[in-house]
C-alpha cells in the first residue's frame, strides 16, 4: 500500500506512523505543543529562533507537497526555553486546505500526526476576511468560536464530540492576559477556492460570524477528537467581500501578513511557556 492510500484507508494509522518518523528524526519522544502557521504567518516563527530539527513535510507518511504560495511545506522541531522550562514545539510551516480537492484526510493529518507525537496543545493559526466592521486589517483575533458553512466533518462514525469548549476558554484568558488588546470573534469556515460575494459575507454577519476564512475548523475538530486543547489565531489581512467595496486578493492577504508576522512571532514565544 503506498503512503497516501493509507492516509485515506486508516488515517489514524497514517498519523500514528508520521507520528513515529517525527520522534525518531527529532530524537524528541514527546512534543508538548504543536504550531500549525498559516498564509503569511510563516515569517512569525523567526521569534522562535534556530530550529532543532527541520525536514520537508512530503518526506513524512502521508504529507503532500504544498500547493500554495506563501505556505513552505516545511516540518520543524523547536526547544523553547523560558521561566525554567524547556517546552518542545513542533511547527508545520503551511497546511493542506479544502479547496486543493484531494478531502479532509490531509486536511487533518499534521494535527493528528501531532497528537500522536505527544502534543498537548495545538494553536492553529490563519489568515482571514473581517466581517465584523470593528477590525483592522493586520489586527490579530482569537478565535472563540466557528460557525462551520463547509458540512465537511473530519470524523465520521458514531464519534459524538462536544465542541462546547472547542477553543479552550482556559488558553483564551491566558494569551488575554498577556495581550489585552486582543479581541476574540467567531469564525465562520468557507471552502473556497472562491472568496464570499458580499451577500455571502452579509449572511455570515447575520448568522453571528466575525471573521471567514478557508481553514483551521477541520484541524481543530480532529485534534479536539484526539484530546488536544486549541488556540485558534486569525490574522485579519482584509475586509471581507463588499465591506469597503474593494476586490480581493491573495498577494494582499500575504503582504498584510508580513507586515504583522513580528508581534505575532513576539506573542506567541511570551504566551507558549504560560500555557504548561
Ligand atoms: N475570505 C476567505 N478566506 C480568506 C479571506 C477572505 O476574505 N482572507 C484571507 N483568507
Amino acid at each position: 500500500m503506498t503512503q497516501s492510500e493509507l492516509l485515506y484507508s486508516d488515517p489514524m494509522a497514517a498519523a500514528t506512523a508520521a507520528a513515529h518518523e517525527i520522534i525518531e528524526r527529532t530524537g524528541v519522544a514527546a512534543h508538548d505543543i504543536a504550531l500549525v502557521m498559516g498564509s503569511g504567518w510563516v515569517g512569525a516563527v523567526d521569534a522562535l529562533g534556530t530550529p532543532a530539527y527541520e525536514c520537508n513535510a512530503e518526506e513524512l507518511v502521508g504529507f503532500l507537497p504544498p500547493t500554495v504560495e506563501g505556505h513552505s511545506g516545511k516540518v520543524r522541531s523547536y526547544i523553547i526555553e523560558s521561566e525554567g522550562k524547556e517546552l518542545r514545539a513542533l511547527v508545520f510551516l503551511g497546511r493542506t486546505h479544502l479547496y486543493e480537492g484531494k478531502g479532509v484526510e490531509p486536511v487533518v493529518h499534521s494535527v493528528r500526526a501531532a497528537v500522536k507525537a505527544g502534543c498537548k496543545i495545538i494553536i492553529l493559526t490563519n489568515a482571514c476576511g473581517g466581517i465584523n466592521l470593528k477590525y483592522s486589517v493586520g489586527q490579530p483575533v482569537l478565535i472563540r468560536d466557528h460557525i462551520s458553512l463547509t458540512a465537511v466533518s473530519p470524523l465520521s462514525g458514531a464519534t459524538f464530540v462536544d465542541l462546547t469548549d472547542l477553543y479552550s476558554k482556559r488558553i483564551r484568558a491566558i494569551v488575554k492576559a498577556e495581550d489585552s488588546t486582543l479581541d476574540e470573534g467567531v469564525y465562520a469556515h468557507w471552502r473556497g477556492p472562491t472568496y464570499e460575494t458580499p451577500a455571502e459575507i452579509l449572511m455570515m454577519r447575520t448568522m453571528g460570524a466575525d471573521l471567514v476564512g478557508m481553514s483551521t475548523v477541520p484541524e481543530a475538530i480532529a485534534a479536539h477528537a484526539l484530546g488536544a486543547e486549541i488556540l485558534g489565531i486569525s490574522l485579519v489581512t482584509n475586509a471581507a467581500a463588499g465591506v469597503t467595496g474593494e476586490k480581493l486578493n491573495h498577494e494582499e492577504v500575504i503582504a498584510a501578513g508580513k507586515a504583522a508576522a513580528e508581534r505575532m512571532g513576539a506573542l506567541l514565544k511570551r504566551v507558549i511557556p504560560k500555557l504548561f
